[in-house]
C-alpha cells in the first residue's frame, strides 16, 4: 500500500518548515478569500489567468436542456446503450461499465430528489471525474470528507470568482455528513486510471469553451503562448459521460522536463519538492492526496487557487510555501508532468 513509514521524519520536517513559512500569507489570504486580490506586499503580483478556468458566461439557467431521448448511443468497450437525455439525468447517472467498480451507495447513484444531485453525475460512478470537476477514485477517505467540509464552509473556493458558486459549493451545503461519509468510503477504495495524453507543442488545435471545459473548434491551429489546455478527444463521448473517453492536454515545449525538476528538486529546495510530501511516485502519503495521473487542468486550477488564497482550508497550509515559489509557467510545467504519471501502481499510462 502507501509507503508511509520510511518517509515520516523527512515529511514531518518538511511540513513544519512549510507551515512556518506559510502562516503570514494564509492570514492575508483569509481576508482576500475568493478573489485573486491579495496584499501586494505579501505576494509577488500573481494574476490568475482566465484561460485556466474555462466557463461559459452568463451561466445558462439549465446547462442540460432537453436532450434527445430517442437515439440510443454506444461507447467503445460497453455493450450498454443510453440516450443523451439519460446521460444528463442528475439522479440516475449513466454507468457504462458497471462491472468496473463495486455497487455505489445511493448518494453516488441517486443523490436526493428534488435538487440534491448524485455525486456520480459529475464525478462519474467509477470516480474517474472530468477535467471540470475532479477525479475522486483513490483519494484518501479522510481527505474527501475534509474537502467537502471545506467547500461547505467556504474555505475552499476557486481563484475565478465566476466559478465559486458552482455546483460543488452549493451541493456541499446540502449533503448530510452521513452521505459524505458513505461517498468518501466508496470513492477511496476505487483504483484510478489515467485518461490523459500530454502533447508538448508550440501550437494547439483551435478551441472554444464548451460549458466548463475546452473543445476543438474546426480544424485550424493557434499558437500556444504558455497555456495548458485540456480537451476531450471526442466531445460527444464526454457529453455521454463515458469515463474512458481520452483527453489530450497541450502544453509548451519543455514542460515535462521542467515539471520533473520541480517535482523532484522543489521550486525552492527539497522541503518544497512535490515528492517530499506526496511520496516518491506522487501517489500520496497518508492523508496527503495522490496527485499523479490526475487531470492536468484540474491540478493547475488547484495550484493557482492555492496561490491566490482562494483555496485556504487549513489542510492546504503546507502547500502555501510550495506555490509561493512557482511562477505560472512552473505551475503549467509541473501540472503537465504530474498528470503524465501513472495514477496507481501497476496502471499503464496511455
Ligand atoms: C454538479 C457537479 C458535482 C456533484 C454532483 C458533486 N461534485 Fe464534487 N466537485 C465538483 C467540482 C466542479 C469540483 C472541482 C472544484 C474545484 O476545481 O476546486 C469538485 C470537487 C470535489 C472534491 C475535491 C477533490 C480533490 O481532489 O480535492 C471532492 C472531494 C468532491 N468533489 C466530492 C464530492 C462528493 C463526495 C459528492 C457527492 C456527495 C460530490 N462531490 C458531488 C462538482 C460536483
Ligand atoms: C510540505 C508538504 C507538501 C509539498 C512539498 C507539496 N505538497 Fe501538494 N499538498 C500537500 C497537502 C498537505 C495537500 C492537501 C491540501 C488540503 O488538504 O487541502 C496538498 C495538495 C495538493 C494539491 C491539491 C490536490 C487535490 O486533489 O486537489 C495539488 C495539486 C498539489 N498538492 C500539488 C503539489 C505539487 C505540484 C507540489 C510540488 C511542486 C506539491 N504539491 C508539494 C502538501 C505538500
Amino acid at each position: 500500500m502507501r509507503r508511509i513509514a520510511p518517509l515520516r521524519p523527512l515529511l514531518a520536517a518538511a511540513v513544519a518548515a512549510a507551515v512556518a513559512v506559510a502562516v503570514p500569507e494564509a492570514v492575508v489570504a483569509q481576508s482576500g478569500r475568493g478573489t485573486a486580490a491579495v496584499a501586494p506586499s505579501a505576494r509577488a503580483a500573481f494574476v490568475a489567468p482566465a484561460w485556466a478556468f474555462p466557463v461559459t458566461l452568463p451561466t445558462p439557467p439549465d446547462p442540460y436542456p432537453s436532450a434527445d431521448s430517442t437515439h440510443r448511443h454506444q461507447v467503445p468497450g460497453s455493450a450498454l446503450r443510453f440516450t443523451q437525455q439519460q446521460a444528463y439525468d442528475r439522479h440516475a447517472p449513466v454507468d457504462w461499465f458497471p462491472a468496473s467498480h463495486p455497487a455505489p451507495p445511493s448518494i453516488v447513484m441517486h443523490g436526493r430528489r428534488p435538487d440534491i444531485w448524485a455525486c456520480g453525475f459529475c464525478h462519474l460512478p467509477d470516480g474517474a471525474g472530468r477535467p471540470e470537476n475532479a477525479m475522486l477514485a483513490g483519494l484518501p477517505e479522510a481527505y474527501i470528507v475534509a474537502q467537502v467540509r471545506a467547500f461547505r464552509d467556504g474555505t475552499r473556493l476557486s481563484a475565478n470568482p465566476a466559478v465559486n458558486t458552482t455546483s460543488m459549493h452549493r451541493l456541499a451545503k446540502l449533503y448530510t455528513d452521513d452521505e459524505v461519509a458513505q461517498a468518501a468510503a466508496y470513492f477511496a477504495r476505487l483504483v484510478p486510471a489515467r485518461r490523459n495524453r500530454i502533447v508538448e507543442s508550440d501550437s494547439l488545435p483551435r478551441h472554444r469553451i464548451a460549458g466548463l471545459l475546452y473543445a476543438r473548434d474546426g480544424s485550424g491551429r493557434v499558437a500556444n503562448r504558455g497555456q495548458l489546455i485540456e480537451m476531450p478527444e471526442d466531445l460527444g463521448r464526454h457529453e455521454l459521460h463515458d469515463p474512458s473517453v481520452p483527453y489530450v492536454t497541450y502544453v509548451p515545449r519543455g514542460s515535462i522536463a521542467r515539471g520533473r525538476r520541480l517535482a523532484t528538486e522543489g521550486p525552492t529546495g527539497v522541503a518544497t519538492a512535490c515528492v517530499t510530501c506526496h511520496g516518491p511516485d506522487l501517489l500520496g502519503v497518508g492523508v496527503i492526496p495522490p496527485i499523479a495521473g490526475r487531470s492536468p487542468q484540474y491540478l493547475l486550477r488547484q495550484l493557482i487557487s492555492i496561490r491566490t488564497g482562494a483555496r485556504a482550508d487549513a489542510g492546504a497550509l503546507p502547500m502555501q510555501a510550495v506555490v509561493a515559489g512557482l511562477s505560472l509557467d512552473d505551475m503549467v510545467a509541473v501540472a503537465a508532468y504530474v498528470g503524465s504519471l501513472a495514477p496507481a501502481r501497476g496502471r499503464a499510462t496511455p
